[in-house]
């Protein structure tokens, strides 16, 4: 017979093996650590210019970085930051190298999200971040997934509870909870709320001490950052239910968009949020904030199957939070609407009858809010994981270039698409 400590006994076992192969593909600096980039990428797959081009610039101008020669001296190599400040001196034909981004506009914001577990969400976000980061914007991850998977394959494996989403939400319990006692009678909803005590467990753990910035954790990208997840966040749907029972009226959706409120507009560029497999807490705040919705699925009948009961169960939670009236003087009620919304095929193999099949299937339901590029099933996803790492974190010459051109080509596709919706959709974002 077994029980929950074999469970444990197991678990410590795995751990250890795991630190193991963080320890192997990390050494010898024992962290993550981002490669550089040949000059061949940074032309043809960053810049999108001629490489000859690039290479007249570099030696007309000797104030450009100048990057690294490899051993047989063929090709310079660039890190992250030097890519930037050649993206921010050189124009081609006049064409400015920035990204787009529209003025005095705080980020945007896009989450991940469906309830079927392995649908690619994770995948998605990752790799939507590294190609917005090499496209030359500053990203903003936030892990809403207790089982951290983005955290972990970003570095992080060893955060404290109290830095997650979990400790941004129990924040924001106390503080809006002070709001409300400190709120003059009738100025929330017309009548008045009663005043509400929060035990020394909630407002004992210093949490209301905690900067916005606090939160918030560098990655090996240098215009990455991370709100992280830890495998113990969990047990925050059960905290979660505890807090709405201490203060009904706190908009408990709402905590992780009232935080990132807080951060300054021109801090970040796009804020994407890995979701858990789940309609819960963590994956309504992730909703709740986002501008634009992006939903992965496999391209099975049974993702499909599972997709459509995702919208429908977000649907009549969404449509449940109007009953949370007045959280604002004068508002009537909250009503989430979407900038934009996407359904994106995920593992998907163009000469799979069955997957093209339930793409046009997809098409005909769902209409332009189908992604028009899918991400392919591809091995290059398996073997740059196998080191901890994505398609683009990955070298190219570690695995046969074909494969890791083609992956990281479908992943480009889809990334510009959902860098061009979140282009859009930013323009409506309020000022
Ligand atoms: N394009 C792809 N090609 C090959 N394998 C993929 C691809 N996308 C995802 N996978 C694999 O499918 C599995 C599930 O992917 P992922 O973890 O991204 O899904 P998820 O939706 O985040 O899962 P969860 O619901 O558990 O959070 C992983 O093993 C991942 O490596
Ligand atoms: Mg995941």
């Amino acid at each position: 017979m077994f029980n929950h400590s074999d469970l444990a006994r197991l678990q410590a076992q795995s751990l250890k093996m795991q630190g193991f192969i963080r320890q192997q593909t990390y050494s010898p600096e024992m962290e993550k650590t981002l490669r550089r980039f040949s000059s061949w990428e940074v032309a043809e797959l960053i810049f999108k210019m001629n490489p000859s081009t690039l290479r007249g610039r570099l030696a007309a101008d000797p104030s450009l970085p100048e990057g690294l020669v490899e051993e047989d001296g063929r090709q310079r190599w660039y890190t992250l930051e030097e890519i930037n400040e050649l993206r921010r001196k050189i124009k081609v034909k006049g064409r400015s190298l920035m990204p787009k981004r529209p003025a005095g506009k705080r980020a945007i914001r896009a989450a991940i999200a469906n309830f079927k577990g392995g649908a690619g969400k994770s995948t998605v976000a990752l790799h939507f971040a590294h190609a917005a980061a090499l496209d030359g914007y500053r990203v903003l991850c936030v892990d809403f997934d207790p089982q951290a998977t983005l955290s972990h394959s970003m570095g992080l494996s060893d955060v404290a509870e109290e830095f997650t989403v979990w400790g941004i939400m129990a924040r924001d319990l106390i503080r809006e909870t002070e709001r409300m006692n400190n709120a003059p009678a009738g100025a929330e909803s017309g009548t008045t709320l009663p005043r509400r005590t929060l035990p020394a467990a909630v407002t004992g753990m210093g949490l209301s001490d905690l900067r916005v910035a606090d939160f918030i954790k560098p990655t090996s990208w240098p215009s990455i950052d991370l709100v992280p997840s830890c495998a113990n966040a969990a047990f925050v749907e059960f905290a979660s239910a505890q807090y709405r029972y201490l203060n009904p009226e706190w908009s408990f959706f709402a905590a992780v968009s009232r935080y990132l409120d807080q951060l300054p507009d021109d801090a970040y560029d796009m804020i994407i949020f890995d979701c858990p497999p789940a309609i819960g807490y963590q994956s309504m705040n992730a909703v709740f904030a986002s501008d634009v919705l992006y939903i992965p699925s496999g391209p099975g009948y049974w993702e499909y199957d599972s997709t459509t009961s995702f919208i429908g169960q977000l649907s009549e939670a969404l449509e449940d939070l109007g009953r949370f009236k007045g959280q604002t003087p004068g508002s009537t009620g909250v009503d989430k609407a979407f900038l934009d919304l996407k359904f994106l095929l995920t593992r998907f193999e163009p000469n799979n009858d069955l997957h093209r099949a339930m793409q046009s299937a997809f098409g005909q339901v769902f209409k332009s809010h189908v992604a028009e590029h899918p991400i392919e099933m591809t091995r290059a996803v398996e073997q740059s994981g196998r080191f901890l790492s994505s398609v683009y974190e990955i070298d190219y010459r570690q695995m046969t270039r074909e494969t890791w051109r083609r992956a990281r080509a479908s992943f480009d596709r889809a990334y510009e698409e959902f860098r061009d919706t979140l282009t859009d959709a930013w323009d409506k974002v309020e000022d």
